[in-house]
């Protein structure tokens, strides 16, 4: 299986990513990283604890990492995840407990010990983590074989501001480091997971699994309250932070180009926008593959077949 690590900040589209993950045997979850995001730190670690238990797989380490953004002041978003950031998914307190390192000193010190390319990282958050490890420990950079993140948007317009998509916004200064890192990077931006709408239809297998990881998705992502369901008038909700796993199991679902992406850091109306070389009309270099298509009914298939798997 392919080794890899999960950065996030659960956030209910995140729970559903670490679930997939967890439920797929091409994937070894080496460790699950928090950040502070969707809601604080405090809860991101506790909820990723709470998914784990769930899923009967305590045995994966977890590593609380950033309480804050590199430079901005914080910003969270529990008018989309509800107050714990996983609305809908009455999850009991966990016993699981973080583990003592923090996440980004973990990560420079599992990759120093393996040879390069040993380990994907899955980044569904705010990049702050690794931004720090890259920044204190460069030589790490080599090790890491692939990073696959959700992040930015382009065609799409921004979804936190007019430019710029959530992850981006909150920690622009880190998705600068990470993008300028020379790791190869795929991105699946709002560009292609606004094209991956949890609708009625899509849903109504996933609950008929009659498991309580399905009756727990369907609350997050179906609720008559839904943010984009109330605010754009979607039919369910958006499933951003899946897609980085689902490109990982089936790439032939997802087409994109290798382009250049960069991060505004100063700008104050674009600040955290991927500013996208679509068409190759600057002569900087491809830094990362761009995703902007989905087949999403198959994806919903992969999601449904492998989310019965956990009980
Ligand atoms: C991203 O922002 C968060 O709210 C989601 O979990 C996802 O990672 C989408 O912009
Ligand atoms: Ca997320």
């Amino acid at each position: 299986p392919r080794r890899i690590i999960i950065d996030t900040d659960p956030g209910q589209d995140d729970a559903v990513a670490i679930l997939l993950a967890l439920a797929s045997p091409e994937l070894q979850v080496e460790a699950i990283m928090t950040v502070a995001g969707n809601v604080s730190l405090a809860q991101t670690t506790k909820n990723a604890c709470a998914l784990l238990e769930l899923a009967g797989r305590e045995d994966v380490p977890v590593f609380a990492g950033a309480a804050r953004p590199l430079h901005k002041a914080p910003i969270s978003a529990e008018y989309v995840h509800g107050e714990t950031g996983m609305g809908g998914a009455n999850l009991p307190t966990p016993r699981l407990r973080e583990q003592p390192m923090d996440a980004a000193t973990h990560l420079i010190d599992v990759l120093r010990k393996e040879p390069k390319g040993a380990i994907t990282l899955v980044c569904l958050g705010p990049l702050t983590n690794l931004a720090h490890a890259l920044t204190h420990a460069p030589d790490i950079a080599p090790k890491i074989s692939r990073i696959v993140a959700m992040g930015g948007a382009q065609r799409e317009g921004g979804n936190i501001t007019p430019t710029a998509e959530f992850n981006f916004f909150v920690d622009p200064h880190a998705a600068k480091i990470v993008m300028g890192a020379g790791i190869p990077v795929t991105l699946l931006p709002l560009d292609v997971t606004h094209r991956a709408i949890a609708t009625p239809a899509r849903l109504a297998p996933i609950a008929a699994l009659g498991t309580p990881v399905g009756d727990m998705v369907v609350r997050m992502l179906g609720a008559e309250d839904r943010f984009e369901k109330l605010k754009y008038g979607w039919e369910g909700g958006a499933l951003h932070d899946p897609l980085t796993i689902g490109w990982l199991l089936r790439p032939d679902l997802f087409s994109g180009r290798e382009c250049n992406v960069e991060i505004e850091i100063e700008a104050p109306l674009c600040l955290g926008q991927s500013v996208v070389d679509l068409w190759k009309v600057t002569d900087r270099l491809p830094n990362a593959l761009w995703i902007d298509h989905i087949d999403s009914d198959a994806f919903y298939t992969l999601l449904t077949e492998r989310l019965a798997r956990l009980v």
